[in-house]
């Protein structure tokens, strides 16, 4: 019996993957298809996916062509498939032609003909839905962020709106407008990226015209101000989320699901760390109190994370320990949340350096995440045998703020009004603790 094997996405399932999957059965007698599964997908930039891969996994199979479907989910995988399967023939479109040539050491490999003028990034083309998008704010984050767009294809940036004209420009002059109320028109979602203090008027004045917004971290400083923001965007029906990149990014969700998944037990201890030490002229609005400044609103929401994502946003108790500079802001801050049945501790500093990693303590072993864990692209779960423990590696592209983006306009698009990856809870009991920061309840001066 001869065994063949292809791979691809089979997105929006087409009739050039239907006359592909006959021409591959019919090099043999059993045909099996590997079908990439979403994460590589992403891993590999294309970020753009329209079905997921239960959806593409059903379409390949109700085809009726195919003998097996497999999910592909690393690079190399193809080899180890091939011995797995016992593979005589490997085989894919002539897009591909000399791609995999190295597969012939393992068995025959077969570029069968492509057909001509379809393919899935065409009909995502054809009903794309191109979010545009105002940036409000032009600074050092928007700078990279207006870069990454281009990463996101049904995203674009369409106005940029500075009170500084020259910031705005220097992304792209023919985008730049004179006032918010413009910004706001000329698109339909926002991007805000101003200092703290202003993100809650922004926001507010875009939601309530009926605009998306996706709101640099900090979103805002007050409880109160969050769950009115959340109620507008329900109440238009439009999408509102906190630009926080670790968020969105794939090791960390990897992370988190594997900690779920009770991999290292009841989780009892979440430490979490984060600092910089540019030397204050570069540190100028990171430092300034009229521009909420210090520490806590600068970075807090990192750490906050893994913790409202862990232990939930139901703690019981937060005291804060921060040492200010003579401006008054902090420079130095620890908290210490307490749960029920666990407690988990940040520390932040500007101005302070300390380790920046995460570790993850549970009844049965713990997750240990570098520095800079926010941006990671590998963990260790780590147990007492140290032969069980296990190395985890991915891809994290710079800066990051693709996977935010992404998540935001496939919101968007999909119709869905909260990402489970940052819910409006979370985002709400993240406004908590600078409240409490700033109301200084529980908070000690060292
Ligand atoms: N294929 C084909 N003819 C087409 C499109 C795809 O023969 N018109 C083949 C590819 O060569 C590959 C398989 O179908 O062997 C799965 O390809 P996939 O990448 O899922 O499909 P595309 O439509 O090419 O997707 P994209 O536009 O995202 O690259």
């Amino acid at each position: 019996m001869k065994r063949v094997i292809t791979y691809g996405t089979y997105d929006l399932l087409h009739e050039g993957h239907i006359n592909l999957l006959r021409r591959a059965k019919a090099l043999g007698d059993y045909l099996i298809v590997g079908v990439t599964n979403d994460s590589f997908d992403r891993e590999r930039g294309k970020l753009n996916v329209r079905n997921n891969v239960l959806e593409r996994v059903e379409a390949v199979k109700a085809t009726g062509i195919v003998d097996e479907v497999i999910i592909e989910d690393y690079v190399g995988q193809k080899i180890d498939d091939i011995l797995k399967y016992d593979i005589d023939i490997f085989t894919v479109g002539s897009d591909w032609e000399g791609k995999f040539d190295y597969l012939s050491e393992y068995c025959e490999v077969v570029y069968l003909p492509r057909t001509e003028g379809v393919s899935s990034t065409m009909l995502r083309a054809e009903n794309e839905v191109l979010v545009n998008i105002a940036i409000v704010g032009c600074g050092r984050i928007a700078q990279r962020f207006y870069a990454e767009v281009d990463k996101v294809d049904a995203a674009r940036v369409v106005a940029l709106y500075d009170t500084n004209r020259e910031a705005a420009a220097r992304l792209d002059e023919s985008l730049v407008v004179d006032s918010l109320e413009e910004a706001v028109e000329a698109a339909d979602a926002v991007y805000i990226a101003t200092p703290h203090n202003l993100h809650y008027q922004q926001a507010k004045y875009a939601l309530e015209h009926g605009r998306h917004v996706l709101c640099e971290t900090p979103m805002v400083l007050r409880e109160g101000e969050a769950e009115e923001l959340f109620a507008i965007a329900k109440e238009r029906g439009v999408v509102l989320l906190e630009a926080n990149k670790t968020a969105f990014s794939p090791a960390f969700n990897h992370l988190v699901t594997l900690v779920k998944s009770g991999l290292i037990g009841d989780v009892v201890g979440i430490d979490a760390s984060e600092s910089k030490l540019w030397g204050e002229e570069n540190l100028k609005r990171e430092l300034d109190p009229d521009m909420a400044g210090g520490s806590l609103y600068e970075m807090g929401s990192y750490p906050l994370l893994p913790i409202v994502r862990l232990l939930g946003v139901d703690y019981e108790q937060i005291d804060i320990y921060s040492r200010m500079n003579e401006r008054g802001v902090d420079v130095y801050t620890r908290g210490i949340v307490r749960y029920k049945g666990a407690i988990a501790s940040f520390q932040l500093g500007l101005g302070v350096k300390t380790e920046g990693n995460l570790v993850i303590s549970g009844t049965q072993g713990y997750v240990y995440v570098p520095s800079p864990w926010w941006k990671t692209d590998y963990f260790e779960l780590r147990y007492e045998d140290q032969n069980r423990n296990k190395k985890y590696f991915y891809k994290w592209d710079e800066p990051g703020l693709r996977y935010e983006i992404q998540e935001f306009v496939s919101l968007i698009i999909n119709h869905r009004s909260s990402s489970a990856r940052l819910t409006p809870r979370q985002s709400i009991a993240m406004a908590r603790v600078m409240e409490q920061f700033a109301n200084r309840e529980n908070m000690f001066e060292i």
